[in-house]
């Protein structure tokens, strides 16, 4: 009886998997879509390199991670050394040049938290955003592309996880929940955690690649296409690794004690950071280090209504994985 019982779970998961990679495959950008993006990326470099000599252009973000979905928006950065001008006045500079250049529906948000340029290509209609000196986020960008190339699983995972959060409305920074750059930080440490590893801890390694972004010195191995062996020896399917992610935001993790940290390759007490209690209007109810930016929390953006939120979804997912007899349909079905 007993032997049934998992010889016909196993079957769920495989069928399981089978269909969370039709989804993931389904997800992804066609090759078509990503000739037009670095086509438009490359003519929006050539205009600014000759009206604004010593701007740079750099892709940062869901179209440069690989965790970008189809039909995703166009995140750009733009690096002036100009220590002149307010990142405001750089963003209207920049909103000129687009208006002289014909973009559509060129916004200079200068007033925003972060000052940026919103703007639609007449020729693609591709969407973009252009902030100015995040060299961070393109250092990020660059961290989290190269532990994708480790390992396909991570890809699958976070875009299934990804998709599932915008499913179910917990992917709403303005709301209270998490960034898509938080969700793929906890897939990271949830592979990074694996037995047998599935990844492994880059930071942790001799770095090949370092960079300095004003105080904060940015290294890591980088070299990955050497380690690209390195999950072999765990065989989880996909199915098994978004049961367990579920189970370990549901269950596992200690909301109360513990920071996740892809940095150091597993997590630590909060006390360690003074994350124990609410400073301003960081709370610190769930605490997803910054590989780079050390002080800063991802889940700061998490209050006492909306940690509820993103936790009993996490139990939903977890009982839908348990119990449902069509997880790959409940699990995604629309909040
Ligand atoms: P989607 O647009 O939802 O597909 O995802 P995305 O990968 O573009 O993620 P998101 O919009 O959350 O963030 C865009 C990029 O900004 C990330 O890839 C990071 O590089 C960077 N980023 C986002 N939030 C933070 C943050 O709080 N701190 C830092 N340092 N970088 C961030
Ligand atoms: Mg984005």
């Amino acid at each position: 009886m007993h032997a049934k019982k998992v010889i016909r779970r196993r079957a769920d998961l495989e069928n399981f998997t089978i269909q969370l990679l039709e989804i993931y495959k389904f997800l992804i950008p066609s090759a078509e879509e990503e000739m037009k993006r670095r086509k438009f990326f490359s003519q929006l470099d050539g205009v600014v390199n000759k009206k604004w000599p010593g701007a740079k252009l750099f892709l940062y973000g869901s179209c440069a991670n690989a965790f970008g979905v189809r039909n995703s928006d166009i995140d750009v950065c733009l690096n002036v050394e100009d220590k002149q001008m307010s990142k405001a006045e750089l963003v209207m500079r920049m909103a000129e040049i687009l208006e002289a250049d014909n973009m559509q529906n060129v916004q200079a948000l200068t007033h925003a938290r972060v000052p940026i340029v919103k703007f639609t290509d007449s020729v693609t209609g591709i969407s973009c955003d252009i902030c100015v000196n995040n060299m961070l986020a393109v250092v990020n960008t660059k961290l989290l592309r190269d532990y994708a190339k480790i390992d396909v699983r991570l890809r699958q995972l976070a875009f299934i996880v990804k998709h599932w959060a915008k499913c179910r409305q917990v992917n709403e920074t303005y709301r209270g929940t998490l960034s898509s750059y938080a969700y793929v930080l906890m897939c990271i440490h949830f592979l990074q955690q694996r037995d047998p590893p599935i990844l492994p801890c880059l930071q942790e390694m001799q770095p090949t690649y370092r960079v300095k972004v004003g105080k904060i010195e940015c290294a890591y191995y980088d070299q990955v296409e050497s380690i690209s062996h390195f999950g072999s020896q765990n065989k989880d399917s996909l199915g098994e690794l978004v049961t367990s992610f579920f189970e370990y935001w549901a269950f596992q993790h200690n909301y109360n004690h513990v920071v996740i940290s892809v940095r150091t390759g597993g997590t630590f007490s909060k006390d360690e950071k003074d994350w124990t209690r609410r400073i301003g209007n960081e709370r610190h109810l769930i605490c997803i280090e910054d590989p780079f930016e050390i002080s800063h929390d991802l889940g700061r953006v998490v209050d006492k209504h909306s940690i509820r939120v993103l936790r009993d979804e996490f139990y939903r997912a977890a009982n839908i994985m348990r119990h449902d007899c069509n997880p790959a349909v409940t699990l995604f079905e629309p909040y």
